[in-house]
């Protein structure tokens, strides 16, 4: 018989070889198909990197342009899509319509689900990287009951999203570059992971040979969680909560304390455990934006800033390397864009759409493929006969 090996929250399992992503937690060291994240986000951009993931070699001046050109053409939804964000109720949380809306796709993209085609699996690939922007920005339009901004391709991947978000009709909307760039840096430092809760979510699901859109949208509602994608949203949350700096050793105390279940949002990491290279770059752009828009007396900002100060300085803190990661500064750079925190984790989807979907791909390429299918240790009760109902 087989002898399993009991690994809750798979700290020590392994579930697939990939030659996408490595990370070395100790190092603080983040590569894509080699290349170091701290390079990509310097002399990249998102959809170079997008381009690196899915086909594994950076592209060529001329294959940059034509994938370029092909992910512009598919930034368009399915008009009647419109009657699908319409049949939600405008309170609703954007990630909810994100899971629903990219799980719909798969009624209105037949085509693309054939998943033995790998030419149909591309389409399906570019499709996904192409409308996702569409989509978080008309999920946060009807949420604030504005009409939807249709994409506009002259306009580059990142300015492209910040207009369908903040664009109103009859006023002229200008990117501002810097912006346009910080919000680039935010896409491509979330571009991809390897094996973490959402994206195992993303190849658990299409082990059984599922669509794309449904496996996609399986890893957006593993994403949502607070303990994950949903960290930006709840950091902010919590320095809205602490409220004024004074307030910070308190709430340090708190996240201290073994018998309260409050943690700092925005700290800690499960792989690295020096520092979280995105976070690094993060602060710098954070640093940028802050200064570009002028909001330093932001109350959220101060407490931010001081928050971090005396979190790093703080034994526990250092003790367990427990330090800032990305969630904790994108968080304060969206703030400061000027988006709701109920948009911060579908921007983290967006992002990381790319990377699920190489994946998906990559996997799907293995010829070892088996359906992901893990065992259990049974704590249940042993064998006993059924009881008829007068007699229990
Ligand atoms: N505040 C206070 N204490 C913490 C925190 C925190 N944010 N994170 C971990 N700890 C403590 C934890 O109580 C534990 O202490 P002890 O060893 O005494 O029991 C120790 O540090 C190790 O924590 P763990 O929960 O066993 O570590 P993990 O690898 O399972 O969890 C984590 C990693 C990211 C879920 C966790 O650090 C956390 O909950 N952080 C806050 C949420 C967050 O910011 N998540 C975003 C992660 S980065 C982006 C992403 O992946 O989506």
């Amino acid at each position: 018989a087989k002898v399993f090996t009991y690994d809750p929250g798979f700290t020590s399992t392994a579930s697939c070889d990939s030659t996408i992503t490595f990370i070395d937690g100790n190092k603080g060291e983040l590569l894509h198909r080699g290349y170091p994240i701290d390079q990509l986000a310097e002399k990249s951009h998102y959809l170079e990197v997008c381009y690196l993931l899915l086909y594994g070699e950076l592209p060529s001046a001329k294959e940059l342009e034509v994938f370029e050109q092909t992910i512009t053409n598919h930034t368009m939804l399915h008009e009647q899509m419109v009657n699908f964000f319409r049949g939600f109720r405008r309170d609703a949380h954007p990630m909810a319509i994100m899971v629903g809306v990219v799980g719909a796709m798969s009624a209105f993209y037949h085509d693309s689900t054939d998943i033995n085609d790998p030419r149909q699996r591309e389409i399906a690939s570019h499709r996904l990287i192409a409308k996702m922007p569409t989509i978080a920005a008309w999920a946060y339009k009807y949420s604030i009951g504005q009409p939807f901004v249709y994409p506009r391709n002259d306009l580059d991947y990142a300015s492209n999203f910040l207009r369908m978000c903040f664009s109103v009709p009859a006023e002229e909307y200008e990117v501002n570059p810097i912006l346009s760039r910080a919000m680039d840096r935010i896409f491509t430092l979330h571009a991809d992971h390897e094996q973490n809760a959402s994206t195992s979510t993303v190849r658990l699901a299409s082990s059984s040979g599922a669509n794309p859109f449904a496996c996609i949208a399986a890893g957006i509602a593993c994403l949502w969680g607070p303990a994950h994608g949903g960290a930006n949203q709840a950091c902010l949350e919590m320095l809205e909560e602490i409220g004024t700096v004074d307030r910070i050793p308190e709430f340090i105390d708190r996240a201290k304390d073994k018998n309260d279940p409050f943690r700092l949002m925005g700290f800690g990491h499960r792989v690295y455990k020096n520092f979280d290279p995105r976070a690094t770059v993060m602060k710098q752009s954070a640093d940028e934006v802050l200064e570009l828009l002028g909001v330093e007396d932001n109350p959220k900002l101060q407490v931010a800033k001081e928050l971090e100060k005396e979190a790093l300085n703080d034994p526990y803190f250092a003790e367990k390397k427990l330090f800032p990661n990305v969630d904790f500064y994108s968080g304060i750079i969206l703030e400061a864009m000027g988006f709701p925190t109920s948009m911060f984790t579908p921007i983290f989807a967006l992002s990381r759409t790319v990377g699920w979907i190489s994946q998906w791909k990559e996997q799907l390429d293995d010829p070892q493929l088996k359906i992901g299918r893990p065992r259990q240790l049974y704590m249940g009760e042993t064998r006993r006969d059924y009881v008829e109902i007068e007699n229990r």
